[in-house]
């Protein structure tokens, strides 16, 4: 069979682990779909910069129109980042007829309704189960896994930095900026990490969470943000002598036609087992009328875990060029439900 071509965005933390996938597992993915899948071509900003993998220098380009402007080039997979350079190149990459993986959840938080109109359009298919908790596979458990169901409550640690933050002043005492540091040399943190330690990626991923979960279009203005930046060593100290864990919670909760989504410091009794995920793991909890309590967990960022759920969608999007049911995927009709804030 033709070997797919992938157009990769960014060689970064996660666009390396794209790239060891693709290559440490070709056999298996290729069991899978049929067909070889390549990496034809790699944006970066600096081609001159040593790479942790291996790429031939001919596919390595600073140009991001010879990868979207590339009729070779079935998939693009929007690694690098950023928000408005990447919309304008994802939706002029549909516009060309190309699916799109990203793990870009800023992007899709905000600009989600957009892009995926545009995809359906072009009838192709955008897929971003790396924008949320890195390498567990939340986004497509509750759009298929709970399609049966009415989830009335999702809540979690959506965040590896600051639960990597917070357990190391919890554990060790440590100071908030040497841990962030560390945090930032592992490839958890953004490339501005303020949106990490300010609450907005977690509350952008609460955006995503919510709107697949109650199938209603969620905005990021919904949501109610408090981040890490004011919780002190001794604040850590007090909840624990009184038997509880500071952790950064994000909540959604449904009630009849009205939502609530919020992300804030939260103490944390060490009897849940949230209070028990730690480092840079993240914990989804998902209530649902029907199921009742669910739990997944699993590493919410880094290199290979985030990887997983990249490359994940790249074997679906293959699995729908064989079956030609791209740009079906998804909810089809939002239900109408409010915020609870609009009424206070
Ligand atoms: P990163 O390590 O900073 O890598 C970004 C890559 O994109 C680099 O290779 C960089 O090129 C390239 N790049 C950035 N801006 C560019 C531009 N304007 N033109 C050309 N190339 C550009 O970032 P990352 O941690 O891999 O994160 C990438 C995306 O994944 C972000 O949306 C992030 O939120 C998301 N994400 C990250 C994680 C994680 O654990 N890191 C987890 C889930 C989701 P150079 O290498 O030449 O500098
Ligand atoms: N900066 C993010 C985090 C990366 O720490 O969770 C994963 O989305």
């Amino acid at each position: 069979m033709k070997p797919v071509k992938v157009g990769l965005l960014g060689l970064g933390t996660v666009g390396t682990g794209v790239v060891r996938i693709l290559e440490g597992h070709q056999d298996d993915l290729q069991s899978q779909v049929g067909s070889p899948i390549v990496i034809e071509k790699v944006l970066v900003q600096n081609k001159e910069k040593a790479r942790a993998v291996q790429i031939d220098p001919e596919k390595l380009t600073d140009d991001p129109w010879d990868i979207i402007h590339n009729p070779e080039i079935d998939v693009v997979v929007e690694v690098m980042g950023g928000l408005e350079h990447t919309k304008e190149y994802i939706l002029e990459a549909l516009s060309r007829g190309k699916h799109i993986v990203t793990a870009n959840k800023d992007l899709i938080a905000l600009y989600g309704p957009e892009i995926l109109a545009k995809a359906r359009e072009n009838r192709c298919d955008v897929l971003y189960e790396a924008s949320v908790a890195g390498g567990i596979p939340i986004l497509r458990t509750l759009v298929e896994g709970f399609s049966s169901d009415r989830i009335t409550k999702i809540m979690g640690i959506v965040n590896g930095t600051t639960n990597y933050i917070l357990t190391k002043m919890s554990q060790e005492g440590a100071s908030y900026e040497e841990v962030l540091k560390e945090a930032q040399q592992l490839g958890y943190a953004e490339a501005d990490p303020t949106s990490d330690v300010e609450g907005l990626d977690a509350a952008r991923k609460m955006t995503i969470l919510a709107t697949l979960g109650f199938r209603t279009n969620v905005a990021l203005k919904d949501v109610d943000v408090k981040g890490i930046t004011a919780v002190t060593k001794e604040d850590i100290q007090y909840a624990k002598r009184l038997g509880y864990e500071i952790k950064l919670l994000g909540i959604a909760e449904r009630q009849d036609d009205q939502f609530c989504v919020s992300v804030q410091p939260t103490m944390v009794s060490r009897t849940h087992p949230i209070a028990a995920v730690n480092g840079v793991f993240n914990a989804v909890y998902v209530h649902g009328e029907a199921v009742g309590e669910t739990m997944f967990y699993g590493a919410g960022a880094g290199e290979m875990p985030t990887a997983t759920s990249v490359v994940a969608d790249i074997v679906a999007v293959v699995k729908n060029l064989r079956l030609g049911v791209n740009g079906q995927q998804g909810i089809t009709a939002y239900k109408e439900l409010k915020p609870k804030a609009d009424e206070q």
